[in-house]
């Protein structure tokens, strides 16, 4: 065990759940617990490192090889298809993609194409594709519950948690796609070289979340 196993962790919502699993394993995230700015925080007892990104630069980490594993919403892995192995759900950050749009829409019948408004273009294509609809993206980069609203879009392809933000902005639930949580992802390559510390802490991480349910 002479190198640092290298995780990067999304920055975030999921953040302290995530790190709550790892310490759960024996791995102390000391500064992970409480707000830091700092970007890389290692172990030495567990040899372990965790870099912090922004949730939709975590693939691309584990991806290249920069680092070995990471924690990455499944919407994000839905929408980047990156090639690496997607190895354990994690349980944490339970929430729904969704189609939504307002509780009472105008007559949109006269209008051939739907307008989507998303931050999420490919997964609402390949939804829509799948069900036979021809839309239109806008791709948006968030508070897409937005569009609809002020008529930039028919409806929004989304992430809802609580139903907050849709229900405070009149919105509604027309169709679910698929349920989303953390996963966590693995390097190709890192999975052969590092495989007994990697399946160990699978191994550990699994008990974990068996007990939690
Ligand atoms: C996410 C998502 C919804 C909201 C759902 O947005 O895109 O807008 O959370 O959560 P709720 O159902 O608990 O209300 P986020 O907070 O990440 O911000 P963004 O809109 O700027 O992307």
């Amino acid at each position: 065990m002479d190198r640092f196993l290298r995780i990067a962790l999304a920055k975030g919502r999921i953040a302290l759940q995530t790190v709550e699993l790892f310490e759960s394993i024996g791995i102390n995230c000391g500064p992970l617990k409480e707000e830091t700015r700092k970007l890389i925080i290692r172990d030495p007892a567990s040899m372990t490192e965790f870099i912090l990104v922004k949730p939709k630069d975590v693939a691309k980490y584990v991806e290249r090889g920069a680092v070995d594993m990471g924690v990455v919403g499944r919407d994000t892995l839905l929408e980047q298809q990156p090639d690496l192995y997607e190895v354990l759900d994690l349980k944490v950050g339970r929430c729904r993609m969704v189609v939504a749009g307002p509780k009472s829409p105008g007559d949109t019948s006269n209008r051939a194409v739907k307008v989507v408004a998303t931050k999420y273009p490919v997964t609402a294509r390949k939804y829509f594709r799948e069900k036979g609809e021809s839309i239109q993206v806008v791709k948006l980069d968030g508070s897409v519950e937005l569009a609809p609203l002020v008529g930039l879009s028919h409806v929004i392809v989304d992430l809802v948690e609580t139903g907050r933000t849709l229900e405070e902005n009149g919105l509604v639930i027309l169709e679910e796609i698929c349920p989303v949580s953390a996963r966590l992802v693995v390097n190709r390559v890192s999975l052969k070289m590092e495989n007994e510390r990697i399946t160990r802490m699978l191994k550990a991480l699994r008990q974990v979340l068996r007990k939690a349910v």
